[in-house]
């Protein structure tokens, strides 16, 4: 564990490599045009979004209303994949051992920086289960009688796995049925009660952006209301970094758990652990870890893994801020109203989570009214794929039943966004 220890330590000289060379960045960025219009006016603009979507492999005539799985690599991140894939494999323990520390460290910096905080309050780990994991089986603060909270809206397995913390602790577990739409006050409203019905309560899970229907929390009020009440929140941001445009500090939380594979558009298997200097005291060491509260690093243990998958998120982050965070959240949300906002009046069509685009992300969810039943949203979904060539998924996780979730990526256009309109009403029409 020697040579972990050591590049565990950060340096002066892996957080220079972390910024990529002048002629490195011009060409990893190549094809972004340059623009001077504000994010939502740069939205609606076409021809901006299929040149950025021509920097992208292309899928063909697929009209992929599913970019919620993971995200897609610009070609030049693919060619810096394979590229670190190729110097691993050739080179594998000799840089592995001498060089690879300094260049994860520059990737684990790189993304502290992009978020906000400081680098030994963030580690990499290979997605944003594993750090969830290591957040929930490592933390210490359960007693008999305490109680722990999750939502509906939440990831399933995040769900299942605070069930299984609260059967395995001995604790009481809840889960919470938030309202099937509503705005910000109707979702704070409901963690309140929540709040005020289970005093007992010392650990949430709070979902940022939910991956049902794309809804948005208030995570920064509810959080604050939870410190106030002395209950820890862990807050997954697996599927809203790079969707929104955020940095932790806006957030405002302890703990967060995120991928950089979704919209960050880093090769699979990059995630990150966040923990507030100050907080982990709660959250014990990975097992054989060295004691320790100053740095996140010893609450992970990568052991091997995708070192070309690390060594690219440079590259990733770079392209991201060139297309620009704040960019890919106006054109993202400007595409989920293209779609949301002619079936919102139809009494046909249930548009399900924000009530408005103040608490909407570019991801979306409705089905048609009254059917929400698993299988009446799966023949949504296979009638919409073989009659009109459109790619959803269907997510069964609310409590208010099943829904077709639509996911869009920058680069989608319009008109994938109008014939999914087109489809939606002349499936209602037939239903
Ligand atoms: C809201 C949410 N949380 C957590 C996860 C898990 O992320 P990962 O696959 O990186 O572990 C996902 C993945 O879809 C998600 O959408």
């Amino acid at each position: 564990m020697g040579s972990r220890r050591t590049f565990l330590k950060l340096s002066a000289s892996a957080a220079a490599s972390a910024v990529l060379s002048p002629l490195a960045a011009a060409e990893l960025t190549a094809g972004i045009p340059a623009t001077t219009q504000s994010p939502q006016a740069l939205a609606r603009d076409e021809a901006h979004w299929q040149a950025i979507r021509a920097l992208y492999p292309d899928q063909g005539d697929v009209i992929n209303l599913e970019h919620g799985y993971w995200g897609k690599m610009s070609t030049t991140v693919e060619q810096a994949l394979a590229r670190n894939t190729h110097k691993v494999n050739q080179e594998l323990s000799w840089y592995a051992r001498r060089d690879y520390p300094a260049d994860f460290q520059a990737a684990r910096k790189a993304t502290a920086d992009a978020l906000g905080v400081q680098a030994n309050e963030l580690m990499l780990t290979r997605n944003a289960t594993e750090s969830f994991v290591n957040l929930i089986t490592q933390y210490s603060g359960l007693r008999a009688g305490d109680a722990v909270l999750w939502a509906d809206a939440d990831y399933p397995e995040f769900k299942r796995m605070m069930a299984w913390l609260a059967s395995e602790r001995g604790v009481q577990g809840h889960m919470l049925s938030l309202p099937a739409r509503g705005t910000d006050e109707d979702y704070y409203a409901a963690y309140q009660q929540a709040f005020d019905d289970q005093p007992n309560l010392k650990l949430i899970l709070l979902t940022h952006v939910s991956n049902q229907h794309g809804l948005v929390l208030p995570v920064r009020r509810i959080a604050a209301l939870a410190r106030q009440r002395g209950i820890a929140v862990i807050c997954d941001c697996a599927q809203s970094w790079g969707l929104l445009d955020f940095t932790l500090p806006q957030l405002d939380v302890d703990w967060a758990v995120f991928n950089l594979h979704k919209w960050i558009g880093s090769p699979v298997g990059v995630g990150a652990l966040y923990m507030r200097q100050g907080s982990l005291a709660a959250v014990k060491p990975f097992p054989g870890e060295p004691a320790g509260d100053d740095d996140v690093a010893n609450r992970v243990h990568l052991a091997t893994s995708d070192f070309a998958a690390f060594l690219t998120v440079p590259e990733a982050l770079a392209f991201h801020r060139a297309i620009g965070p704040a960019n890919k959240q106006a054109r993202l949300k400007y595409l989920r109203e293209l779609w949301v906002a002619p079936l919102a009046d139809s009494p046909d069509v249930e548009i399900l989570g924000p009530a408005s685009m103040a608490n909407a992300s570019g991801m979306g969810g409705f089905r048609l009214r009254g059917k929400g039943a698993k299988a009446e949203v799966s023949a949504l979904q296979a009638r919409l794929e073989k009659e009109f060539g459109i790619f959803t998924v269907v997510r069964n996780d609310l409590a208010s039943g099943a829904c077709i979730r639509v996911t869009p990526q920058t680069f989608t256009p319009a008109r994938h966004l109008q014939a999914l309109v087109e489809a939606v009403r002349k499936i209602a029409a037939t239903a």
